[in-house]
Formats: structure tokens, C-alpha cells, sequence
């Protein structure tokens, strides 16, 4: 799988994804406008572009922390259970909290860590997720604002890896096999 020519079209641009989390940033500080310090969750590794841009734009106060769900590995297909493979540093009781995800497939992925951060009981929990791929969708769940819906492609770049590859890709693209038979 790993060894299969690709190339990668590019999908969405890096300036369109500037201008859409500019919009999305303008939401998010009225829905936390009377928030104190906003705890930003990332989900690793695929948010950490995501997550830069998002709290540089959002321009208030936050703190930012990291958890890390159990994911596809090297493969292409999504896992049904969900792992916690590290978990965040600082308490969130009380808080309010934004998770940020750089795609929404299956939705498996999500939905289980909202449930568990839901279960520490923020004072408000909301989730963003870059991309959302509707059709994909395995269990009932939407996050609270999505950057982009896209069709089933496997896509690629702005944090997002295909074998761990192409994360620096500065826009999003989709991954083409060549040699497809
Ligand atoms: P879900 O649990 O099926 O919603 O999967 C979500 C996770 O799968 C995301 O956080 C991504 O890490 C990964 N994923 C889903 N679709 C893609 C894709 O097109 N390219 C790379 N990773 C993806
Ligand atoms: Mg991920």
C-alpha cells in the first residue's frame, strides 16, 4: 500500500483555508466572547497546523493542550475503537473548552473524545473540525463548526498524513493513486 505510485491534486488552497478560519475565528470569539481563558484542545497529530493558525487568528486568551486518540496507523481505513494514547496535562472541570480535529470521517474519532471530555464536566465543550467528510459518517455526530465538507477522497497536507507523509503540504490535497489497474 505504502509502495503504490500517488500523486497529490491539490484540493483546497492555503489562502482559502486563511480565509476560512478567519470566518470561523469571528464565531468562535462571540460564541466564547464572555469566556476568561479558553482551554484549545487539539487532537495530535493531525490538528497541529489547524491549531496554530486557529489560535493566532482567534486573538483572546486561551491555553492550548493536546490528546491523542489511536488512529488509522499506516493504513487507510478508519478504526472502530477508539484509544486514548495520551491524554491532556491540565483539568478542564469548570472550563470552557473548544476540541480542534483536522477531519471528520467516520466520526468514531470524535465523538468518543467529546464523550470523554464531556464526562469531566467543562462548563462548556464546543468542537471544530477543519474537514468533514458527511458521507463517511458511522455514528450520529457533527461538530460544532467545520472548516470544509468534502466528498470520500483520502486527502492529504495542512497537518494531515497519508503513512505519515505530506503533513507539511501547505494546502490540502487528494491523494491519486497512478497505477490503478
Ligand atoms: P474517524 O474516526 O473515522 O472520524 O477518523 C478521523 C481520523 O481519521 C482523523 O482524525 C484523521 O486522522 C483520519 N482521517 C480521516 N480521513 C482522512 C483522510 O482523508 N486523510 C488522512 N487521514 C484521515
Ligand atoms: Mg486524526
Amino acid at each position: 500500500m505504502g509502495e503504490r505510485p500517488y500523486v497529490i491534486d491539490q484540493m483546497i488552497s492555503a489562502k482559502a483555508i486563511a480565509a476560512r478560519i478567519e470566518e470561523l475565528c469571528d464565531d468562535i470569539r462571540n460564541e466564547f466572547a464572555d469566556t476568561e481563558k479558553l482551554v484549545v484542545v487539539g487532537l495530535l497529530r493531525g490538528s497541529f497546523v489547524f491549531i496554530a493558525d486557529l489560535v493566532r487568528e482567534l486573538d483572546m486568551s486561551v491555553e492550548v493542550d493536546f490528546i491523542e486518540a489511536s488512529s488509522y496507523g499506516d493504513a487507510m481505513e478508519s478504526s472502530r475503537e477508539v484509544r486514548i494514547l495520551k491524554d491532556l496535562r491540565g483539568a478542564i472541570e469548570g472550563r470552557d473548552v473548544l476540541v480542534v480535529e483536522d477531519i471528520v470521517d467516520t466520526g468514531h474519532t470524535l465523538h468518543h473524545v467529546i464523550n470523554l471530555l464531556k464526562s469531566r464536566e467543562p462548563a462548556k465543550l464546543r468542537s471544530i473540525a477543519l474537514l468533514d467528510k458527511p458521507t463517511r459518517r458511522e455514528v450520529d455526530f457533527r461538530a460544532d463548526w467545520i472548516g470544509f465538507e468534502i466528498p470520500d477522497e483520502f486527502v492529504v497536507g495542512y497537518g494531515i498524513d497519508f503513512a505519515q507523509r505530506n503533513r507539511n503540504l501547505p494546502y490540502i490535497g487528494k491523494v491519486r493513486f497512478t497505477n490503478d489497474a
